[in-house]
């Protein structure tokens, strides 16, 4: 059964109650000692306060959903076998390097999918203590502040956000994306990077990622009229990693032409 509007803007502002607490925990967390850890290699770090903050999410979202599914990164949620019912997304930390050593471009990503359709995402930028959140029955909102449309600009005409390490050996096509571009970056997390897509700032943004990295930004983009995809400009598989892209319409295009050139 499809959610009405008010259901739909009920759970945007519960959610944006339990996202308040979280900026202001993880700001002090930031500010005591950090318990830094690694998972799969010594690049990739996890600190206690992804994982206090995910056992927090997930447990306001059992008992506020009682049957909902959760897809989260620290180990604390389900593993479904397919996207029927709610299906929650939880990303406690986005960007683990920036948070622990540049302290700024970390966000919090929570998103909600009803039966494989796009409910609502939000990703917190906790250091600016903006929220990006909404979905296509409400709109998409930085705070208060509705945001519109960006401009369709093409890859020639604005900057591409990369992953940095497949960038720098040449992989998916990035090298030559980035000589494409007017300019590109590399900002090291996915939250912050799809940020700067839905206001414009940037053209196009590409990674590969996992479920939790992609879910709320893929909510808000297409919301705006961006195209989400991956970079063959296929459907993403929202139980595994893709090689994501969103972009602008005409950026999408020419980035999906690149890759297979
Ligand atoms: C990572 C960041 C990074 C992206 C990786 C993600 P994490 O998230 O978003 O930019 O390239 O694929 O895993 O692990 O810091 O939450
Ligand atoms: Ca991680
Ligand atoms: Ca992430
Ligand atoms: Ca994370």
């Amino acid at each position: 059964m499809t959610m009405s509007q008010f259901e739909v803007q009920n759970i945007d502002q519960t959610v944006l109650l339990w996202l308040d607490e979280l900026q202001k925990d993880t700001i002090s967390a930031m500010r005591q000692h950090l318990q830094v850890g690694t998972k799969r290699d010594e690049r990739d770090l996890v600190t206690n306060v992804d994982k206090a903050n995910e056992q927090k999410i997930n447990a306001l979202i059992r008992s506020f959903d009682t049957n909902a599914q959760i897809v989260s990164e620290e180990g604390f949620g389900d593993k479904p076998t397919d996207m029927n019912g709610h299906v929650w997304f939880v990303d406690p930390i986005d960007g683990t390097m920036n948070f622990v050593k540049e302290h700024t471009d970390f966000a919090i990503m929570i998103a909600l999918y009803v039966d494989n359709q796009p409910v609502l995402g939000w990703i917190l930028d906790v250091v600016d203590n903006v929220v990006y959140h909404g979905g296509p029955k409400i709109g998409v909102f930085a705070n208060q502040l509705r945001i519109q449309q960006p401009e369709d600009d093409s890859l020639a005409e604005g900057v591409v956000l990369l992953s940095g390490a497949r960038l720098l050996y040449g992989m998916f096509g990035y090298d030559q994306i980035a000589k494409a571009a007017l300019g590109y970056r590399v900002i090291g997390a996915a939250g912050p990077s799809f940020i700067r897509v839905i206001t414009g700032q940037a053209v196009g943004y590409s990674s590969k990622m996992m479920p939790w990295d992609f879910a709320a930004g893929q909510v808000l983009a297409k919301t705006l009229g961006l195209i989400v995809s991956d970079i063959d400009g296929q459907v993403l598989d929202m139980l595994s990693s893709n090689i994501v892209l969103v972009a602008t319409k005409r950026a999408h295009r020419d980035i999906v032409e690149l890759h297979k050139s």
